[in-house]
Parts: structure tokens; C-alpha cells; sequence
């Protein structure tokens, strides 16, 4: 069976939910591929891997790093890779010459990056060259510092407008979908009802086309999570539970047991 491919993403509009989780690792990846119709490398990697506070400091080559780990691991879902900061803003350019190491570096099969109206110029740039591109508007954590931190957006008229002006701007531009982070319900609403391309929302009500969280936030495995995220596991409890018990095995001298240990042919 073929992979599933950007197109088929966008075809998926208004039909059975799309569903996605983010990726950073070869083994992960493996486990989810066979369920999820996209998996994302996000430069949430940046909080989830390497303890930084924002993704300001993420660098493309650790995107691409984790792009081709995630690709080793997976074989059915897309792969999408999100383009870091400061690696795509400044010109459409820019943008092609990041996103085309990205895919031929990595093998994946999309790219992100996060803007609306002022980013259509290069979306537009990208996919007439041959990149398929995804959007993502609402809470955009590269701009964290310009909008004052990680709040939800559009509760304000003036600003669920100029959210969905820059929905449209992304559809029109040739997005093949668009993720909608951290808005309120009735806003993801009229985003979904208003583009031809599915929405993929994160803190952004079942009212989009498709859902997306950060695996190790859904898994029980982040100190924190937004209010938006549904536990469903508990992993840091069963890696504490399994640790102690490595500790006390090994301190009392019950592991290594036999089956562990290497013993001389006969
Ligand atoms: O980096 C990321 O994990 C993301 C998702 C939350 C959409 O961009
Ligand atoms: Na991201």
C-alpha cells in the first residue's frame, strides 16, 4: 500500500475526522504510523526533547535530524516537517531554499509553517515549485513574543476576524490543510465552514475537519499540559514505576538473573 500523500490529506475535507500526533523519534513513529494519517514533526521537539521554554531556538538541522528518524520509522502516514524559525520568514525564497533541504533531506512529504495573510506570498511560492505546504494559524508559538505568550486566540472580534482572513489567505495560497491552534469553538467553526481544506485543530473544539496533539502531552509523559489536552496514559508514572524497580533489583542483587547473563558454550 502507498503512502498517504498531501492530496489525499486535502481530499479528506469535511468527511471521517482526520487524525494526527506529532513525531520527533524512529521507534514512536513506528508504534503510531499504522493508526494516525499524519504524522508531524514539530518544533515542539524544541520543549519536548530539549527542555527549551519556546521554539525561538529550534535550528533546522535538528528538524531535519528528527524528520529522517521519524521517516525511518514510519511507512503509511505522511510525514510533515515544520520549517523552524527564522529559516522561511524573510522571502519566498528563503522559504524554497529551506523547505527544499527539508524534502530532500528528510523524504517527507509536506512542510509547515505558521502565518496567515502576510505568509500567502510564499505558501503560494512553495506549492507552484513543487512543495506541498500546510498552514497554521490562531496561536502561533513562533510569534510567543509578539503576541505576549501562550494565550488563546480570537476571543475578540477584531481578532477571530483577522484569524479567519488569514485561514482564507492560507487556502487561497494552495495550503493542502491548515492547522487552527488554541481558538475558541465558535471560531474554528466558522474557519472550517469558510475553506475548501481540511482544518486540523489543536485547542481549537471538534468542530475542525481533524485533531492533532503532542504525543508525549496525550500520553502522560509532559510535566504540563495545556487545558486542551486529553490524557490518555500515564507514561511518566510507569517509566518512574519501572525505574525504581530496575533500582531495587539491581541493588538487591536480583537482576541480572540468569536468563540475563551470558555463559560459556559447554
Ligand atoms: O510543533 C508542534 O507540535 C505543532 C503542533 C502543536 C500543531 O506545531
Ligand atoms: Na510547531
Amino acid at each position: 500500500t502507498r503512502r498517504i500523500t498531501a492530496n489525499d490529506i486535502r481530499a479528506r475535507k469535511g468527511g471521517e475526522p482526520i487524525v494526527a500526533l506529532t513525531s520527533y523519534h524512529a521507534h514512536t513513529a513506528r508504534i503510531i504510523d499504522p493508526f494516525v494519517d499524519f504524522l508531524l514533526v514539530g518544533d515542539s521537539l524544541g520543549m519536548v526533547m530539549h527542555g527549551l521554554e519556546t521554539t525561538l531556538p529550534v535550528t533546522l538541522e535538528m528538524m531535519i535530524l528528527q524528520g529522517r528518524a521519524v521517516m525511518r520509522g514510519a511507512s503509511h502516514c505522511l510525514v510533515v516537517v515544520d520549517l523552524p524559525f527564522g529559516s522561511y520568514e524573510e522571502s519566498p525564497v528563503k522559504a524554497f531554499q529551506t523547505a527544499a533541504r527539508v524534502l530532500k533531506e528528510t523524504g517527507c512529504g509536506a512542510v509547515k509553517l505558521e502565518g496567515g495573510a502576510r505568509m500567502a506570498e510564499t505558501v503560494r511560492f512553495l506549492v507552484d515549485r513543487g512543495v506541498p505546504v500546510m498552514g497554521h494559524v490562531g496561536l502561533t508559538p513562533q510569534a510567543v513574543n509578539t503576541i505576549g505568550g501562550f494565550k488563546v486566540q480570537g476571543r475578540d472580534p477584531g481578532g477571530a476576524e483577522s484569524i479567519l482572513a488569514d485561514a482564507k489567505a492560507i487556502e487561497e495560497a494552495g495550503a493542502f490543510a491548515v492547522v487552527v491552534e488554541a481558538v475558541v469553538e465558535p471560531l474554528a467553526r466558522q474557519i472550517t465552514e469558510a475553506i475548501a481544506v481540511p482544518t486540523v485543530g489543536i485547542g481549537a473544539s471538534p468542530a475542525c475537519d481533524g485533531q492533532i496533539l503532542v504525543l508525549e502531552d496525550m500520553l502522560g509523559l509532559s510535566p504540563w499540559a495545556p487545558k486542551f489536552v486529553k490524557r490518555f496514559g500515564n507514561l511518566a508514572e510507569q517509566i518512574e514505576g519501572s525505574v525504581k524497580a530496575y533500582v531495587s533489583e539491581v541493588r538487591d542483587r536480583t537482576f541480572p538473573a540468569d536468563d540475563n547473563v551470558y555463559k560459556p558454550k559447554k
